[in-house]
C-alpha cells in the first residue's frame, strides 16, 4: 500500500522532480508543515489526494515565524517518524530545507499583509504571519502546487493565506482541512507533546467552553459576550486565563458583538510552558468533536 516517499533536501531537487511531475501531467497538491506530524496533518495529505495526482508535504520549523526564541527552540522535531506518517498515507515527496537555504544572508524580500494579522494571534505573535506568508510564498514559488491545504485549527492563518492567494494571484486553489480533535476534545497540535498530565487535564477546559458556548448558541444566545463568558467560566474552573477570547466573523475576522451567520470563537490560552490556540464555528453543522 505505501510507497517510498522521496525525500527532497534542497531547492534544484524539488524544481526537478516538480518539473518532471508537471510533464506527466500530474496535478500537485501541497501540505506545509513544520513536522512532528500528528493525525490532523496526515488528514491534510488525505483530503488534498482527492484533489489532485501527486501530494507533495514540507517540513521546515520556519525560524522567521517564532517571535519567541524558547518556543523555537523547543519546538519537538522527530523527521524519521514524519517520514514513515508522510509515507503511510501516500505522500509522494517530502522537502525538508534549511534555514539557511530558504533565508539566504542578504534576505529583505518579506510579504506582509497590513490588517488581518495585526489581530488576535498577530497581537500577541508580532512578526509571527509575516513569517507565515513569507515562507508560504517561498514554499509555492518552489513546490509550484496547483492545490495547497490549510488546517481550520489555525483559523486567522488559514483566512491570511486565502487573501495573500487572492490578492498576489498565486494560481493555486486552497482547500480548507477541518478541525481535528483528540478524543476527549483537546485541538491537536505539535505543542501538545510539551504538555505535562496535569496541564493536559487543565487544557481540556479550552475545548469543553467552547463546545458549551456553542451549545448556547444552538439555544439560541447571540450575544458574542455571553458566548464568550462560557470559555472564561470553563477556562476559570482549572485556575488558566486566555490571552484572547474573540466571536469574530470568518471571513474578515473582525470581532463582533452580536452572532449573526459565519461567526467563529477564536481563543489563544497559555496552559503552563505552552501556548495553545483553539476556535469553534458557530453553526450547527460544525460537529468538530
Ligand atoms: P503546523 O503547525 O505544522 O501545521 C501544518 C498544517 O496543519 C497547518 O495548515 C495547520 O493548520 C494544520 N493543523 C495543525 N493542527 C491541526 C488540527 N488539529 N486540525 C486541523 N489542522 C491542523 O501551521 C503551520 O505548521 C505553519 O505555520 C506553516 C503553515 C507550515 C508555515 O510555516
Amino acid at each position: 500500500m505505501s510507497q517510498t516517499i522521496r525525500v527532497l533536501d534542497s531547492i534544484p531537487a524539488v524544481r526537478a522532480e516538480v518539473s518532471g511531475l508537471k510533464r506527466q501531467g500530474k496535478r500537485i497538491g501541497l501540505v506545509p508543515t513544520m513536522g512532528y506530524l500528528h493525525e490532523a496533518h496526515l488528514s491534510l495529505v488525505t483530503l488534498v489526494k482527492q484533489h489532485c495526482d501527486v501530494v507533495l508535504a514540507t517540513i521546515f520549523v520556519n525560524p522567521a515565524q517564532f517571535n519567541d526564541p524558547s518556543d523555537l527552540e523547543k519546538y519537538p522535531r522527530d523527521i524519521p517518524r514524519d517520514l514513515r506518517m508522510l509515507e503511510s498515507v501516500g505522500t509522494h515527496g517530502v522537502f525538508i530545507p534549511t534555514p539557511s537555504m530558504m533565508y539566504g544572508p542578504a534576505f529583505e524580500s518579506w510579504v506582509e499583509l497590513s490588517a488581518m494579522p495585526l489581530r488576535h494571534e498577530g497581537q500577541h505573535r508580532p512578526g509571527h504571519f509575516r513569517g507565515v506568508s513569507t515562507v508560504v510564498s517561498m514554499l509555492f514559488n518552489v513546490t509550484q502546487p496547483d492545490v495547497a491545504i490549510f488546517g481550520e485549527k489555525d483559523f486567522q492563518q488559514l483566512r491570511i493565506l486565502e487573501r495573500m492567494v487572492d490578492d498576489l494571484k498565486f494560481p493555486i486553489q486552497v482547500l480548507r482541512g477541518p478541525l481535528v480533535r483528540e478524543p476527549d476534545g483537546l485541538a491537536m497540535s505539535s505543542r501538545n507533546v510539551r504538555l505535562d498530565a496535569e496541564s493536559r487535564k487543565k487544557a481540556l477546559s479550552i475545548s469543553r467552553g467552547l463546545f458549551e458556548a456553542r451549545a448556547a448558541f444552538l439555544g439560541g444566545e447571540r450575544r458574542a459576550d455571553a458566548l464568550r463568558g462560557f470559555v472564561v467560566a470553563s477556562l476559570q474552573a482549572e485556575g488558566l486565563s486566555a490571552e484572547y477570547i474573540e466571536v469574530v466573523e470568518e471571513d474578515t475576522l473582525e470581532p463582533k458583538t452580536t452572532v449573526d451567520q459565519n461567526c467563529r470563537i477564536l481563543v489563544a490560552v497559555p496552559v503552563g510552558p505552552v501556548r495553545l490556540i483553539d476556535n469553534i464555528a458557530l453553526r450547527a453543522t460544525a460537529v468538530t468533536a
